[in-house]
């Protein structure tokens, strides 16, 4: 009887081939626009401290109750594949004390991230972020700029159409006080809600504007908005981040529903959604976590970034994959007694710079010439006991020429096309 077959779990994938590829241009248009912008790359480790999370993320959050992959060490500390990553990037600035170089710090990373989630297309339990984050100042020039580059990443992978939806959420204390006013709205309305919502009035009443249970979203519409309740200080950073985007020419809604699934946010929230996708709308998302830092034992320090999922980016977008880079030479050969020497010419081609392949499959001659047409190979040496033929691919002529002088004659071949 056969092994059974092993599959890869559920809500997680390969990535083959074309997909590959196109991960690859997708990364290579992430760098130039970031790095352009001043952002270095970060990568911290795929699984954390549980409690970077709880306290990061926070403890109302659906992330941290039901969606974290937790597990615990031979020495009983509780860890947990990392959810997202901004909490991860604020640890590390914190850790590194990266408060003493020059401000703003800016980061971006590419990296896998896990949450435990009912799979469906562009929902996954393990996916992956572009994500770029700035910390060290709170100029609302440094919001607009990080949602102008979130546009640009979306441009330059052709996900077209997308809609900018805007918000701010005010500091703590105007949330503390607002959360007073909307609990008031909720309990006069305790009998329309949904069980979730219901469950969760004290917990994280903000999170009811999330709500699909229709009965739940007639409440909301009568609930007092937040954007109204700005004290003067955070009304005049959203307005400036505005206006800012306003001489970037990017469009934008306000839209005051707009709440965001972690808990760190204060000010300015930003959700970029595509109609490409379908239920899982949402291709990144982002905004203002000033108090962050703070929270996880660092010095107060503003921050702000956003990050976008590369699936989505995939679904939604237009990237083709990299040009397939064409074979110059391939090394064929007969007898078995010709591999070495065949090695040998491998060997030589790759420190001349040569895209080189050799026969590694055990093919007849013949098959052999027809795997090289099929690479594209420009040129076919076939190796013989006492010399090679040189065959040119585009040209249709062939020579036999001395076995040490074939990667000259190659060359010289590429450099006269
Ligand atoms: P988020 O909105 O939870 O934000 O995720 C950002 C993006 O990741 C989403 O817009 C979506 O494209 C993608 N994403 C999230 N969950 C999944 C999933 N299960 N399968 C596939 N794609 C998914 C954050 O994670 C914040 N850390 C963003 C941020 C950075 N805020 C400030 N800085």
């Amino acid at each position: 009887m056969s092994a059974p077959k092993l599959k890869a779990p559920r809500g997680t994938f390969d990535v083959l081939g074309e997909q590959a590829s196109v991960r690859a241009a997708l990364e290579a248009s992430a760098r130039a626009i970031l790095e352009s912008a001043g952002y270095e790359r970060i990568e911290t480790p795929a699984f954390e401290a549980t409690e970077l999370f709880a306290r990061g993320v926070g403890e109302s959050t659906d992330i941290v109750r039901k969606e974290m992959f937790t597990f615990t060490d031979e020495a009983g500390r509780s860890l947990t594949l990392r959810p997202e990553g901004t909490a991860p990037v604020c640890r590390a600035y914190v850790e590194h004390g990266m408060h003493k170089r020059r401000q703003p710090v800016k980061l971006w990373y590419l990296s896998s991230f896990f949450r435990h989630e009912r799979a469906q297309a562009g929902r996954y339990r393990q996916f992956w972020q572009v994500g770029a984050e700035a910390l060290g100042s709170d100029d609302p020039a440094l919001d607009a700029e990080s949602i102008a580059l979130l546009v640009e990443l979306l441009q330059e992978v052709g996900v077209t159409g997308a809609r900018l939806r805007l918000s701010s959420l005010g500091s703590a204390e105007t949330r503390g006080e607002y959360r007073e006013l909307l609990k008031a709205h909720l309990r006069a309305n305790e009998g329309s809600l949904s069980e979730d919502v219901r469950s969760r009035i004290d917990l994280n009443p903000l999170r009811a504007f999330d709500s699909d249970h229709e009965a739940t979203k007639r409440v909301m519409e009568g609930a007092p908005r937040l954007l109204e309740h700005l004290n003067d200080d955070d009304a005049e950073h959203f307005a400036q981040v505005r206006g800012l985007l306003d001489v970037a020419d990017i469009a934008y809604e306000v839209d005051p529903t707009l709440v965001r699934g972690l808990d760190y946010y204060a000010r300015t929230v930003f959700e970029l959604t595509s109609d490409a996708l379908g239920a899982q709308s949402g291709v990144g998302g982002g905004g203002r976590y000033d108090g962050l830092v703070e929270q996880l034992g660092g010095p107060p320090t503003p921050g702000v970034g956003w990050a976008a999922g590369v699936e989505r980016m995939m679904l939604a977008g237009e990237l083709q994959p990299a040009a397939i880079t064409a074979v110059e030479l391939f090394v064929a050969f007969e007898e078995p007694g010709s591999r070495r020497i065949a090695f040998g010419i491998l060997a030589e081609a790759r420190s001349a710079g040569l895209r080189a392949r050799m026969e590694l499959g055990g093919r007849s001659l013949k098959g052999q010439l027809g795997y090289a047409n099929a690479l594209g190979a420009r040129y076919v040496a076939i190796v013989e006991a006492e010399a090679t033929v040189l065959r040119d691919m585009e040209g249709g002529g062939q020579e036999r020429i001395a076995t040490d002088t074939v990667i000259h004659a190659v060359l010289r071949g590429l450099r006269t096309l």
